[in-house]
């Protein structure tokens, strides 16, 4: 079982080399999606911009999650049944290591996704009220979510940051599992053509999509709503 292990007996290989590529641009184009948002800020000509490379790196990680390695598959780390044992074991004081998310995490990673989408769905839709909301909501994920990857580092004694960057666990961490199964031969080309035909689709329906511009322009709807209630 654990022959895989050989080539380098302290650790093994848990992410591959597309969801860590994917989580990083991800971090920054979000970070520079948020500093651009006001229209007073000397980034804003950058906001759209950043928003739609989001839109093209989430495309790229539904495909990814299905033909990209083993702990990539929404099939294999999505198990809601999971959750109850670990959070009884979390409030009992013990924290197993996974190998890919744990049951909780893989919530919180539809949770990311899902709110992602729903920022550049209404990002695109004009940008209004709705969006800075959802916008919001998934800085609030955020926070709980870098949160959450500190306290299961001190927890279970790795360092699950390194490993979003060196795609290694611990192996004395994770008794008896073996290397990750790598994305399947297809996996790559099938990702950039999705990124292909995502950023296609994105300059079909926003010709500036990927043009620094500000966000006012055209999209002025002001009589939407009065903020008092
Ligand atoms: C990761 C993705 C994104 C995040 C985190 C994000 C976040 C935000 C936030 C927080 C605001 C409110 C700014 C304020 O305080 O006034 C905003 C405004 C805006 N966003 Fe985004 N956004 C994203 C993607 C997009 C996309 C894809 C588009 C369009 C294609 C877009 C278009 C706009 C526009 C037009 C406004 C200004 C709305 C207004 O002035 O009422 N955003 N965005
Ligand atoms: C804009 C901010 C962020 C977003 C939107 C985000 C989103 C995500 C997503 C979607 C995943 C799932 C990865 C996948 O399977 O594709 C993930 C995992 C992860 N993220 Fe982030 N992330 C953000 C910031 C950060 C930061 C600042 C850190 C470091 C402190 C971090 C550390 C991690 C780690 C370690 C994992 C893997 C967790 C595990 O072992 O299960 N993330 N993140």
């Amino acid at each position: 079982m654990s022959t895989a292990n050989l080539s380098q007996p302290g650790s093994i290989k848990v992410w591959d080399g597309g969801v860590r590529l994917f989580h990083w641009l991800l971090v920054i184009v979000v970070a520079v999606a948020f500093l651009s948002s006001e229209e007073e800020s000397a980034l804003n000509l950058w906001h759209i911009p950043a928003g739609w490379l989001a839109a093209v790196l989430i495309a790229f990680r539904l495909v990814w999650g299905f033909v990209g390695g083993e702990h990539a598959r929404f099939w294999n780390f999505i198990r809601p049944a999971g959750i109850g044992a670990h959070v009884a074991g979390l409030l009992a004081g013990r924290a197993h290591a996974s190998a890919g998310h744990n049951p909780l995490g893989a919530l919180a990673v539809l949770g990311l996704l899902g709110l992602l989408a729903g920022t550049i769905l209404t990002g695109i839709a004009g940008g209004e009220d709705g969006h800075e909301t959802i916008a919001y909501a998934l800085l609030a994920l955020v926070a709980v979510h870098v949160a959450a990857v500190v306290a299961m580092s001190l927890l279970t004694r790795d360092n699950l940051v390194r490993a979003m960057v060196t795609g290694r666990k611990r192996a004395d961490r994770l008794p008896g599992v073996r290397d990750a199964r790598p994305p399947l031969p297809l996996a790559l080309p099938l990702a950039a053509l999705a990124v292909a035909a995502t950023a296609y689709l994105a300059v079909r329906i926003d010709p500036l999509a990927f043009t620094p511009h500000a966000t006012e322009s055209g999209e002025h709807e002001s009589e939407a709503w009065e903020d008092d209630d």
